[in-house]
């Protein structure tokens, strides 16, 4: 490798350290992506000059691939909602996996994976290249609502799918002794390419049955999981193909993805291995309890002004997705602003998993202006609970239910430790009817009708009328 290369890699790979580290903080954050991406331009400008060949054919395809797939990533990046980035995340993670797999396999195909540590690289390559393809299609597919949606699974599906995680150790096995295995047991036919041919489509298929009996609620998880594993496709495969930089992005991505997927399994409350292998359940948005007429205490935004005018000192606002959906982050703030110049305390309660990507409320309200210093974690906001007068929900549902701490139910959201909202003196919903969150768990504090007020609208117009309502109070 030429000394220019190997130096531009190594420049941008500090870039994606600085970059990944910048992620940490909402008022950083911008500046890592594009610090990252700047790395991740260098590389790829650097790897055009290990390319070695002059044919206008090779530099039409590589030509054409970057144009293709920058306008593809700029267009989508543009165009997509804040509330469907987990959605665009699985399909890019997905098309990472499928492209890092097709990689391995015309190595295979132009016999350069010779010495071992390039043959084993580039069959772990093509087995979780093709999971993580094919479990990110089905993961977009569930949060896109076209196809697989809720938890579907059929008898034996773990036998199942042993009995193909077996077949993919045998057909990499005879891969690697060059066909000697199929011929000691009598299928001579099944060559090593017959075998990479049917490995990557058993590959394909272990990541469809992997991902489809996992509930919407889990989809996060499994995205992050599956990211990792492109990660460390990408780095495999930088073996094979000899490229530091895919090398170390790789290794970059399956660390960061393995610890996001540890950090958000447990915000859930929930064991990897008990989403992966025990298939929970998620109802995705049906209503649990029977429809029975139950009393709430429905309120106006002149209510909930008079009440925070005059009767609450100290509030917390919890958002969750309706806030996004709404666009009400700038709302909040205002209401935050009245507050606050009306000598009261206002802080905000954020739970991890809230909204539909982590960091989601995060971005939002730093976007809006509210402090950083302001932004309270679950562990750090739940103390503060029971000195609170009023806790404000705009738009969530699952990250303050307290039926997750009901032992008895199995439901998608049993263990995840909540936002303790029930500990408040008053809790004031606002959010457009009973309907609930995305894991589909009836909320049980709707009808405690003592202490909650439920203003039923819009977030964005709520959240305007309670703080006109607060000013004329
Ligand atoms: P949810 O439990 O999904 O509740 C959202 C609530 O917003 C709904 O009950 C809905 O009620 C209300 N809403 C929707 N549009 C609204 C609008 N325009 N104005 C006012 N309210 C509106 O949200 P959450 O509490 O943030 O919980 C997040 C859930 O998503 C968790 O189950 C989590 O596991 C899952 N999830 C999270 C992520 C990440 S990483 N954050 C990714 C995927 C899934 P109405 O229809 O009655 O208004």
């Amino acid at each position: 490798m030429q000394v220019a290369t190997f130096l531009a890699y190594l420049v941008a790979a500090v870039l994606f350290v600085v970059g990944i580290r910048r992620l940490r903080k909402p008022e950083t954050a911008r500046s890592g992506n594009t610090i990252a991406a700047f790395g991740m331009l260098i590389a790829l400008a650097a790897t055009f000059l290990v390319i070695d060949t002059n044919a206008t054919s090779v530099w039409l395809l590589i030509g054409g691939g970057v144009l293709l797939g920058g306008v593809v990533g700029a267009v989508s990046a543009q165009r997509v909602p804040m509330t469907g980035m987990p959605q665009m995340v699985a399909a890019f993670n997905g098309v990472g996996g499928g492209c890092i797999a097709l990689v391995a396999l015309s190595e295979f195909y132009q016999g350069r994976a010779e010495t071992w540590v390039a043959a084993s690289a580039g069959l772990l390559t093509i087995i979780i290249g093709s999971v993580s393809f094919a479990g990110s299609i089905v993961a977009f597919s569930k949060l896109q609502e076209i196809a697989f949606t809720g938890s579907v699974a059929f008898p034996l599906q773990q036998v199942v799918n042993a009995l193909i995680f077996l077949g993919v150790l045998l057909l990499s096995a005879n891969v690697f002794l060059d066909g000697a295995l199929a011929e000691a047991v009598g299928i001579p036919f099944l060559s090593p390419l017959i075998s990479l041919y049917i490995l990557l489509a058993a590959s394909l298929l272990l990541g469809v049955l992997f991902v489809i009996p996992i509930g919407g609620a889990d989809m996060p998880i499994v995205i992050s999981l599956l990211n990792a594993f492109t990660g460390l496709a990408a780095a495999a495969s930088g073996f094979v193909l000899e490229n530091y930089a895919l090398l170390i992005a790789g290794t970059l991505v399956g660390a960061s993805g393995t610890i996001l997927t540890r950090q958000m399994s447990s915000a859930l409350g929930r064991p990897l291995g008990k989403i992966i292998f025990a298939g929970i359940a998620a109802t995705g948005g049906k209503q649990e309890e029977d429809d029975e007429e139950r009393e709430v205490n429905d309120v106006s935004a002149e209510d909930v002004g008079s009440y925070l005018k005059e009767e609450a000192n100290k509030i917390v606002i919890v958002p969750g997705y309706g806030l996004a959906v709404a666009q009400a982050q700038s709302p909040m703030y205002e209401l935050m602003e009245t507050l606050e110049s009306d000598g009261k305390e206002v802080l905000f309660g954020i739970h991890p998993v809230a909204g539909r990507m982590p960091g989601h409320m995060n971005v939002l309200l730093t976007e809006a202006g509210v402090p950083y210093a302001k932004l309270y974690d679950l562990e750090d906001i739940n103390p503060e609970f029971e000195e609170t007068d009023a806790v404000i929900i705009v738009g969530a549902n699952d990250v303050v239910n307290p039926a997750a701490n009901d032992e008895e139910k199995d439901s998608p959201i049993s263990g995840m430790p909540i936002l303790e909202v029930e500990n408040a003196k008053r809790v004031i919903f606002i959010k457009r009817s009973l309907s609930p969150g995305f894991a589909g768990v009836d909320n049980p504090l709707f009808y405690d009708t003592d202490k909650t007020m439920m203003l039923f609208t819009d977030a964005k117009q709520g959240l305007q009328e309670v703080t006109e309502a607060v000013k004329n109070a």
